[in-house]
């Protein structure tokens, strides 16, 4: 947490870290499906974008990707408007692993899940970028997390702050 970049972004967590942190995952993922077929990897637009692409070259099963775009407004699930999930998944009987960029309050995460659980795939399991359980306000839980932080607002990687900073190599924390 000590270089600052030009634009005023303080390194949390640097690209090295990521690379190494990313393969573990990858590993480890490859060890808990072995014998599968196929996984099918859904990735959460926008963040977790570069997480996904970087993580499924790690992974030596078979992926097939597919996308879900969440936004959320509020405190509610979609039945209230308040965290939208945009979809089109065939995912019934499939083994899904899903790819979540941070979990902050855990509402997106909580949403997404019961969502997909309608789907009735044969397994779902949540892989996420970065976890911050001290902002949690609903209960959610990541199978596997590359990192936990403290609760600190973040950008990079994926990630943004008003748009910006998605191409960022690494995980920083903007000045403002
Ligand atoms: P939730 O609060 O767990 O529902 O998180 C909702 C979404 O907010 C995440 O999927 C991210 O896209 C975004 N988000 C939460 N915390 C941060 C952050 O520190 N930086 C950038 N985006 C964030």
């Amino acid at each position: 947490m000590t270089t600052m970049e030009p634009d005023q972004i303080r390194v949390l967590i640097p690209a090295d870290r990521i690379r190494e942190r990313v393969g573990e995952l990858g590993r480890a993922i490859t060890d808990d499906y072995a014998g599968a077929d196929e996984i099918v990897v859904v990735c959460v637009l926008k963040g977790a974008f570069i997480f996904a692409a970087d993580l499924v070259r790690q992974i030596g099963i078979p992926c097939r990707m597919d996308f879900i775009r969440a936004s959320s407004y509020g405190t509610h699930c979609s039945s209230s408007g308040r965290v939208l999930i945009n979809h089109d998944l065939d995912i019934e009987g499939r083994k899904v692993l899903l790819v979540e960029d941070i979990v902050d309050t855990g509402l997106t995460l909580s949403c997404i899940t019961a969502e997909l659980m309608k789907l009735a795939p044969e397994s779902l399991k949540i892989c996420c970028l970065l976890d911050k359980p001290s902002a949690r306000k609903v209960p959610a839980e990541a199978d596997y997390i590359a990192f936990t932080i403290p609760d600190l607002f973040i950008a990079g990687y994926g990630l943004d702050m008003a748009g910006r900073h998605r191409e960022l190599p690494y995980i920083g924390i903007p000045a403002s």
